[in-house]
């Protein structure tokens, strides 16, 4: 020690402390204004909130809650306690949080090695984001057509293999799940991976496996429009070592998922520039608890669809979606195809005359991007620069890459959505709900076509 610093050292010995304690003692950065903006948030009356900031001033939050997941010092945060309840729920290794579908989508599509140059599959009725996350990720989306069920059609599937294909991502649509099987079976033959998109239907099983648990990657959105979420959340799962630590990197540049956060890479491709898509603690929160409720849900739903179906008559003409696995969807929509879309829209008119929820596309209708067709940010090839990035890029090019997009690449997603009539279920209907509902289905049904015991079933 230098003479000056040791002067220092022995300076300081029993001095009074720059900071008292009672600095400590002033309002916490996060404290009771800040819980008042949440219970706000979920609407309680004046009179309510008034007595819950009483409570809630009563006790001293100290130092505050710290709503990041990482450096919490708690022995379990709330988004380890959310990818716990995952992986519990879905008897997976790995369960990673993040701030939406999408993300899980873009870190699943990187973690598989999308990227320059390569193609990955996608259906052509789901949502747009599945295609925009393959962009993201600087790869290419080639739509499949669907079948009846508005999955993905596996006879579709192969044709559309290149030596640029990556992935296969399949979508479970609305509740009702892909025809996996024959899927996985393709993937397997070549050498794919498949990436399950599962963000409409969380909870449902294909031939007694939860969806999500069956490709190599399962995908879901837990936003406050799906079967289960808060506000906007995402999640991952999967089995896999490498995936995880790959989709964990493009999730969480900081590197806070590494034992050591800044250690030079351990193995080839484990570092690489990722991004931040971590999911903040109150949301991983309220999601824990939504997941908890998915099984249930999946049941009532269920339940509800089955017993609607088997009190309906067959009729010429209308066909009824089909269910890859009846007993494994959520059922929240019941859906059929009249022979037009003309057809679709009086019957629909005479459903809703009957109070009941029925949908379907409005003549001059909008364009939407859950059909292919007109996802124009991906069929348009937009990049957001002029260079129009990955639709034109030169490793794409040099690798005998050609992206192109028509509505009639799809034609029988383009048929099916303008006369696909969907009817929103309820999953606290009674069964006496039940066989009304059924009722007046047949009762409508019949008004237009003829009942018919040689029409296809319902189930
Ligand atoms: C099939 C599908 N994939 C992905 C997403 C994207 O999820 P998020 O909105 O959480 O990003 C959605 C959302 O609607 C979806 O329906």
């Amino acid at each position: 020690m230098t003479e000056k610093k040791s002067e220092m050292a022995s300076s300081l010995q029993g001095s009074m402390k720059a900071v008292s304690k009672s600095a400590t003692h002033g309002e916490p950065k996060i404290g009771v204004a800040e819980f008042m903006a949440i219970a706000k948030r979920f609407g309680f009356s004046q009179d309510a909130l008034e007595k819950i900031r009483a409570i809630a001033s009563q006790d001293d939050l100290g130092e505050g809650p710290f709503l990041a997941n990482y450096y919490s010092g708690l022995p379990e945060t709330c988004v380890q306690a959310f990818e716990h309840s995952a992986r519990e729920l879905f008897g997976v290794k790995y369960a990673l949080a993040v701030s939406s579908g999408t993300a899980s989508l873009h870190c699943a599509f990187i973690a598989a090695g999308v990227g320059p140059g390569r193609e990955v599959i996608c259906p052509a009725i789901g949502f747009y984001a599945t295609a925009a996350a393959v962009v993201q990720s600087n790869g290419i989306p080639v739509f499949c057509d669907v079948d009846e069920s508005l999955g993905m059609d596996p006879t579709k599937l192969e044709k559309l293999i290149t030596p640029r294909t990556v992935a296969i991502a399949p979508t479970h649509v609305m509740g009702s799940v892909a025809n996996l099987e024959p899927i996985m079976a393709i993937a397997k033959k070549h050498g794919l991976k498949v990436i399950e998109d599962c963000a409409q239907s969380c909870g449902a099983t294909y031939r007694g496996k939860l969806v999500g648990t069956i490709g190599d990657i399962g995908c879901f959105s837990i936003s406050a429009y799906k079967i289960v979420g808060g506000g906007e959340a995402g999640l991952l799962i999967t089995n896999d070592d490498t995936l995880w630590a790959r989709a964990n990197q493009q999730a969480e540049c900081g590197g806070l998922w590494r034992p050591v956060r800044f250690a030079p890479p351990r193995w080839d491709g484990e570092l690489f520039n990722g991004t931040n898509y971590r999911l903040s603690e109150l949301e991983a929160a309220v999601d824990t608890v939504q997941m908890g409720k998915v099984l249930a849900i999946q049941q009532r739903f269920n339940h509800v669809k089955q017993r609607i179906l088997r009190k309906l008559d067959t009729f010429q003409g209308i066909t009824p979606q089909k269910l890859n696995d009846a007993t494994g969807e959520v059922g929240y929509l019941l859906r059929f195809y009249p022979p037009n879309g003309d057809l679709a829209r009086l019957i629909v008119q005479d459903l809703k005359a009957r109070g009941i929820n029925a949908n379907c596309r409005p003549a001059d209708a909008p364009p939407d991007w859950h059909l292919s067709a007109y996802m124009y940010p991906v069929t348009e090839m937009r990049g957001p620069t002029e260079d129009n990035c990955p639709f034109r890029c030169p490793i794409y090019l040099e690798r005998g890459g050609k992206a192109h997009y028509a509505a009639s690449d799809c034609p029988i997603s383009v048929d099916l959505y303008e006369r696909l009539v969907s009817i929103s279920l309820n999953q606290w209907y009674s069964d006496e709900d039940c066989d009304n509902l059924g009722a007046v289905l047949n009762q409508v049904l019949g008004i237009h076509c003829k009942q018919d015991d040689t029409a296809p079933n319902w189930l």
